[in-house]
């Protein structure tokens, strides 16, 4: 799998718009993000990998699908105003966007809401028995035009790359991460706030200068020191909505799941390798109480880790977890599995098609 997403992208050198017609994972783009640059050109780069006529488009489809129109008019005040309502360097990255990638500045702005949700999706953070901590999540989401707006980041400091994510093209958040030798993080979407009372809260949000979910992980990866600091930040910053932060670290014993309050930690869930809790599995519910009927992926996760078997974890066979239906979906956009103290073996692959049963 990993040969065929590598391929892909020799063949495709630098156009995300190539035919994908294989239906095998594909390796999305790794574009490179400089921070040494303003934050009004630093995602120029993107304009290399997507067509800007391409990205609005694509754009539009999202946010057609996702967005109230309201939000519409309600984001107004904020195009006219962007830097009073929004901190650096997301304003000037969102205006470096829309100036040089492609869309409108209230598209640019509407979509930024519109990533802050995501729909399903499964962490997964385990330790083999050597101590190694391997870290895996799945990222659905219900728009299949997300697989073509893929991409890894590598965020570039003083020419080093001081931290990667998976992200979106035209999002400047984060949702998937890696601080290399430091710790690993991804975010699964807490709940099923209606969305009506979802864009409330955003709004609103905004106006009490609450950190979106996705830019405190992004803010985590750039300033945390270890494991430690990032599970203290991803705990305590008062966000917009709840949310699970799933953290991993490089050494025996570091993992854990965070369920979020808007205002602080409601739970830590941490690795418990000595009791026989090698690994832990969230999905979009409080590990403490059943989740619906409906939705089996924690049942399905934890069973294929009990039959692998701690002596049999790795990047590979944690790969192997996420394939399987319904923890992979259809409409499971891509998989990341990583692990911070080999910071090179980070990799995604999109699901050209999800997973079916
Ligand atoms: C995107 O492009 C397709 C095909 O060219 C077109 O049918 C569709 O209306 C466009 N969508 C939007 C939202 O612009
Ligand atoms: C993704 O891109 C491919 C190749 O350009 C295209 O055939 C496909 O329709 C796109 N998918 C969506 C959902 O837009
Ligand atoms: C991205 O930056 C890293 C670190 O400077 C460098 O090693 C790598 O070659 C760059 N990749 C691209 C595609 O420019
Ligand atoms: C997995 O194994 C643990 C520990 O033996 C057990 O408590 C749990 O019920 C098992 N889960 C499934 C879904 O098989």
């Amino acid at each position: 799998m990993l040969l065929r997403g590598r391929c892909w992208l020799l063949l495709c050198g630098l156009s995300a718009l190539c035919a994908r017609v294989s239906l095998a994972e594909l390796a999305p783009p790794t574009v490179n993000i400089s921070l040494d640059e303003d934050p009004g050109v630093r995602w120029k780069p993107l304009s290399l990998y997507f067509d800007p006529a391409y990205l609005r488009n694509a754009s539009a489809q999202v946010i057609d699908s996702t967005v109230p129109k309201w939000v519409h008019q309600a984001v107004k005040p904020v195009v006219l105003a962007l830097e009073k309502y929004i901190p650096q360097p997301y304003a000037g990255e969102i205006r470096g966007l829309a100036e040089h990638v492609g869309g409108s500045l209230a598209d640019v702005i509407i979509l930024n809401f519109a990533y802050e949700v995501t729909a399903f999706c499964t962490s997964i953070i385990t330790q083999d028995q050597n101590g190694n901590v391997y870290h895996g999540r799945n990222l659905d989401y219900p728009h299949p035009v997300l697989r073509n707006l893929t991409i890894n980041v590598n965020f570039v400091k003083n020419g080093k790359v001081a931290y990667t994510g998976t992200s979106f093209a035209g999002y400047v958040g984060l949702w998937t991460g890696q601080s290399p030798n430091k710790f690993t993080v991804s975010g699964d979407q807490r709940g099923s706030e209606h969305w009506w009372n979802w864009w409330k809260n955003w709004v609103s949000a905004f106006m009490f200068g609450r950190s979106p979910v996705g830019w405190l992980v992004r803010e985590t990866l750039e300033n945390a020191e270890d494991f430690l600091d990032a599970v203290l930040r991803l705990s305590k910053v008062p966000i917009i909505t709840g949310v699970y932060y799933i953290v991993g670290g490089v050494r025996a014993g570091e993992g854990l799941v965070i369920t979020r309050d808007r205002t602080g930690p409601a739970d830590l869930w941490p690795l418990e390798p000595i009791n026989g809790a090698w690994y832990r599995v969230e999905t979009n519910y409080d590990h403490w109480k059943p989740p619906p009927k409906r939705d089996y992926r924690r049942k399905v996760a934890n069973k294929a880790l009990n039959v692998t078997g701690q002596d049999h974890i790795n990047m590979d066979t944690l790969y192997q977890v996420l394939s399987l239906y319904p923890v992979c979906n259809g409409i499971t956009v891509y998989t990341t599995t990583m692990s911070a103290a080999v910071p090179d073996k980070y990799n995604t692959l999109v699901r050209p098609q999800g997973c079916l049963p």
